[in-house]
């Protein structure tokens, strides 16, 4: 179907997520033939000229984009690219993006991206309203929405007094990358895994996404955050999710969100007593964080769905900047057999659980690693691993990275891979006792795996990684 072109207004067009993939995006999608005509304007509390910001968005592009870049398409996408300081005031803003709609010519619709901090989410959404730009209009909402339950309900019920639900579109990236979605095919595409997909066969799940990322330039957001919403709350809950679910009745918006809706419902409320919180040591001097900040810039926890799928199987996640390497995994442990003829420990050679782990790095990945006998004499055995690599299309133009292919949903009105209010505060009403109450942070080395506490949260059980 023809999507109608559409006009971008970038809240928050000078911030890190602009630069690192925002604006980066927009470039790509704007040369892509999958995307309608655009036009961007670009917006935030800097007061800096059109000319200025294109020469933002320009570093961005090149720092950022993971095309080459050659001076035509720089031209061309410059062109297209205009910046009004909100500090101007709503007329001021509505001149520029009624101007560009004008460019697109009849029928080109409004897409508002607020790309700010949670506490300055309803400043935006007011100032759409005082500049009469929110007839005809989408807006998609950045994570976290909100801080706690409280927040996140009024920040719902001030949008809907403004917008209509059906033209919210509640962001998580995850939820756009390639491998995310896989999940739902391998699940759902074949007879093999949903037979044993449940507690009478998997023993723990793991979602692990370790970064060797630090704060970059984020501090004042990183510290309104930290690890929990940051990451857990929104990325870890949502795949969980993707995980968890039962087999909707339809590959559709609507289906999709109930079931992932129900895992959120069964699962029970966080326990503090199941967290470790952590900082690394260094993180009280970095440029705008507090010397006695509290902030956890990691966080692992484990946490229960308490359904009839689910039920005793423990989910531990984790997450933190600064660790010893990047990955994004999901590993599922099997339970061993029944009656063990080599039982872990007895020199056989089993050590732990056989695995099924999906990879979440930009392409889809998924490993299935189990014992098999090692040649040779005796009987003695040996983990080996079957890798699977989904094969890239050959037009390399129809991949998409994950806030492309958001943005071109939110463009399409396409919400399958969107979030819902319910779900959202349903996942705040769990970390309610956590947020409350959350145990001390414990100090980790940069380049570690996190405080030495990870161990006995999964005990006996160990972490997958390191591999
Ligand atoms: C963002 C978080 O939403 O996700 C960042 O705010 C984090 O702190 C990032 O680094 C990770 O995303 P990705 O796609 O790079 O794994």
């Amino acid at each position: 179907d023809r999507i109608e072109p559409h006009v971008v207004v970038l809240f928050g067009a000078t911030g890190d997520l602009a630069k690192r993939k925002l604006l980066p995006g927009m470039f790509h999608l704007a040369l892509s033939s999958l995307a309608p005509a655009i036009e961007i304007v670009g917006t935030s509390l800097e007061e800096i000229s059109s000319e200025e910001f294109r020469e933002l968005a320009h570093s961005a592009c090149d720092e950022f984009s993971r095309l080459p870049l050659t001076e035509e398409q720089w031209e061309f996408f410059a062109s297209k690219i205009h910046y009004v300081s909100q500090a101007a005031g709503p007329e001021a803003l509505a001149t520029a993006v009624r101007a560009a709609q004008q460019r697109l010519g009849e029928g080109a619709r409004l897409l508002h991206y607020t790309s700010v901090p949670p506490k300055a989410a309803l400043a935006v959404v007011h100032m759409l309203e005082k500049a009469d730009l929110v007839a005809n209009s989408r807006i998609i909402m950045e994570k976290p929405f909100g801080t706690d339950l409280a927040s996140a309900v009024a920040l719902n019920a001030e949008l809907h007094e403004t917008f209509d639900e059906s033209q919210i579109f509640r962001i998580d990236h995850f939820l756009g990358k390639e491998p995310a979605q896989n999940i739902l095919a391998i699940r759902f595409a074949n007879g093999l895994f949903e037979p044993i997909w449940n507690r009478n066969f998997i023993d723990h799940v793991q979602i692990d996404i370790p970064e060797t990322l630090g704060l970059d330039r984020r501090a004042a957001f990183y510290e309104s955050t930290g690890a929990y919403k940051d990451m857990v709350v929104t990325h870890l809950f949502q795949v969980l999710a993707f995980m968890a679910m039962e087999a909707p009745t339809a590959l559709e918006p609507r289906a999709i969100s109930e079931e992932k809706n129900k895992v959120f419902r069964s699962m029970l409320p966080i326990d503090p007593a199941k967290v470790v919180r952590g900082q690394y040591i260094g993180y009280k001097d970095e440029p705008g964080v507090s010397p006695d900040s509290d902030t956890e810039t990691f966080i692992a926890l484990q946490c229960e769905i308490d359904n009839w799928r689910w039920a005793g199987v423990p989910f531990y996640l984790r997450t933190g900047k600064r660790l010893a390497e990047g990955q994004r995994i999901i590993s599922i442990a099997f339970k061993e057999p029944p009656k063990s003829m080599f039982p872990i420990g007895s020199g056989l050679g089993v050590k732990g659980p056989d695995h099924l782990t999906f990879d979440l790095a930009d392409a889809a990945k998924m490993s299935l690693s189990f014992y098999g006998k090692r040649p040779g004499p005796g009987m003695k055995l040996d983990k080996i691993s079957m890798q699977f690599a989904m094969q890239e299309t050959d037009n390399a133009g129809d991949i998409l990275e994950a806030y492309e292919r958001l943005i071109l949903d939110a463009m399409k009105g396409d919400r399958t891979l969107f979030t819902t209010s319910e779900g959202i505060e349903r996942l705040w009403e769990v970390s309610e006792a956590l947020i409350e109450d959350p145990p001390p942070v414990r100090t980790y080395a940069q380049g570690s795996w996190g405080p030495n506490a990870i161990h006995q949260l999964v005990a006996p059980n160990a972490w997958r990684l390191p591999f």
